[in-house]
């Protein structure tokens, strides 16, 4: 497993589990093959709903928690009862806090290793960020960051005038979305990008993994078209995070370090970019 350095430090896997959408009994058997096979990163949200069962998965796997590195989110409605984007509108709850402490108890841990906010709420961004940079300045979580923020949104933070930048930014990047101006404005705030989403959604998934280049150079390496997609992210310098129920595909998303592709078939992959956005759930083309 390689590494990436954080700007205050830390050190984080280039590879980490994502869990959205498992859940139960699927999430632990994914979990224990996960550390099985090596992995030490997982990264829930408040939003999936099963910070609890993961902290509980966690467990079963007795790794030590100093051998974990665990990233959750903070989610709008998890300290404001009611949003409302257009109007403004907007009642505070609980703190920022509050919030984080409540995915620590469901994660059954002292403290995550990275929090993140989620998305960029504007009318809310600053309350929600100074927040999340208290608990940071307090030493309460080892790295902060940000999810989802491209340019627009880091252009929204700047004029908070941040204390503390964040660390990370998790953004969608597939070879038929790469999200370039975006990745690039957050390296040049400092931060290390981990690529969400790598393989798409749903029929995007299986239409990108059927791609005839994808399916050629597979070939050529001898490994599967997704670990092919995971490691042209992974020469690109950026983290990546995969998800899959199926205990096979977790050990085959964690195998990218004992193969490299060539400039030509890394090329040949970045040919399919057509703006093609699938994190929202929701297949889009960005304009
Ligand atoms: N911060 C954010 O807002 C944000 C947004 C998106 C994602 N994320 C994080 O990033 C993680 C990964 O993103 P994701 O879950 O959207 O999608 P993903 O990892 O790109 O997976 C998409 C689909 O690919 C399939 N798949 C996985 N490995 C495969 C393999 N080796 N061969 C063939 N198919 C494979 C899976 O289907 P099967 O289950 O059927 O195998 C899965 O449904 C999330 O789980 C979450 O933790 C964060």
């Amino acid at each position: 497993m390689e590494h990436l350095l954080l700007s205050n430090g830390v050190v984080m896997p280039q590879v980490g589990l994502g869990t959205y959408t498992l859940k139960d009994q699927t999430l632990e058997s994914v979990v224990l093959r996960a550390a099985e096979d090596g992995y030490s990163m997982f990264d829930t949200a408040s939003r999936y709903g099963n910070e609890e069962a993961l902290g509980h998965a966690l467990k079963t796997t007795l790794l030590p928690r100093e051998k974990l590195f665990i990233t959750t989110k903070l989610y709008v409605l998890d300290i404001y009862r009611f949003y409302h984007p257009r109007y403004h509108i907007m009642w505070r709850n609980k703190t920022v806090e509050d919030a984080y402490d409540n995915s620590c108890s469901r994660l059954g841990v002292a403290q995550a290793d990275l929090y993140l906010l989620h998305a960029c709420w504007p009318p809310v961004l600053k309350k929600m960020w100074r927040g999340i940079e208290d608990l940071y300045l307090s030493g309460r979580v080892r790295a902060i960051g940000v999810a989802n923020f491209g340019i627009p949104q880091l252009e929204l933070l700047n004029q908070i005038n941040p204390r503390v930048m964040p660390m990370v930014n998790q953004l969608e990047c597939t070879p038929y979305f790469h999200n370039r101006p975006a990745i690039e404005k957050s390296r040049q705030l400092g931060m290390q990008v981990y690529a969400t989403s790598p393989l798409g959604r749903g029929l995007v998934t299986e239409q990108l993994l059927a791609e005839p280049v994808l399916q050629t150079i597979a070939s050529q390496v001898g490994r599967s078209p997704a670990q092919v997609v995971l490691r042209w992210v992974i020469q690109q310098r950026l983290g990546v995070l995969s998800r899959s129920k199926k205990t096979e595909k977790v050990s085959q998303n964690i195998q990218l370090f004992d193969f490299c592709l060539t400039k030509e078939q890394m090329q040949a992959i970045s040919k399919l970019e057509c703006n093609l956005s699938t994190s929202s759930g929701i297949v889009h083309y960005v304009p």
